[in-house]
């Protein structure tokens, strides 16, 4: 597993995001807050809220949920939930799965995903993973540009309604910084 937090709670830049974005373990002090996170009207459909999250990782403790709070230097402001080293199955993405994110709205186009997602590459790639994998609901407002943008590409399987999309990061190799 990767560590729980960035290192010494130091903010992470890797591929130029925000210095000031980090990712860490959701502990008691922050819990209320990352549980208030709220994504804009329209947007619900689009991933579950962060309370259904745990709910969902206590149910599918075979997906071996990782679940890690986005900072924005001190604030909670986003939230993400990895499947992490897991051997795919019928139904289970893997081993790297992105199963969740979400940045509240009031902290939405500010590119705090995109850094979130560049700790991720990178720790992924530090554990030895090579692809990322996420999917997401297609259709009017979705996510999926805002993943293509970042290089994830449609591998043509739907699951349950939901585009499957893989982000290559072979091509960051070893000690290179993930831009996504
Ligand atoms: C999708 C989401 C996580 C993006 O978070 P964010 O912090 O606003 O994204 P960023 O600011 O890092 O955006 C990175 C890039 O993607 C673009 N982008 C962001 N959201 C986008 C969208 N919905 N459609 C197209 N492009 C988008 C940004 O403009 C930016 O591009 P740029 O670098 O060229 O300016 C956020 O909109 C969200 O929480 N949505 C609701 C929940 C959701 O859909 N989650 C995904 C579940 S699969």
């Amino acid at each position: 597993m990767p560590p729980a937090t960035s290192p010494d709670h130091e903010p992470s830049t890797p591929g130029g995001g925000s210095p000031r974005v980090s990712l860490v373990e959701i502990t008691p002090d922050i819990d209320d807050a990352v549980r208030a996170l709220r994504v804009a009207p329209g947007q619900e459909h689009f991933v579950s809220s962060v309370a259904h999250s745990f709910v969902e990782a206590v149910q599918a403790p075979e997906g071996k949920p990782w679940p890690r709070a986005v900072l924005l230097d001190d604030e909670p402001v986003g939230f993400l939930m990895m499947s992490w080293d897991v051997e795919p199955a019928p139904g289970l993405h893997g081993p790297y799965f992105l199963w969740k994110l979400l940045v509240d709205e009031r902290r939405q186009r500010q590119g705090i995903a995109r850094a979130a997602l560049a700790i991720v590459c990178q720790e992924v790639l530090d554990d030895g993973g090579r692809e990322l994998l996420t999917s997401c609901v297609p259709g009017e407002g979705s996510p999926q540009p805002f993943y293509e943008g970042l290089g994830f590409v449609p591998t043509g399987e739907v699951d349950e309604g939901e585009v499957v999309l893989r982000l290559d990061l072979s091509r960051f190799g070893t000690g290179a910084t993930p831009t996504p």
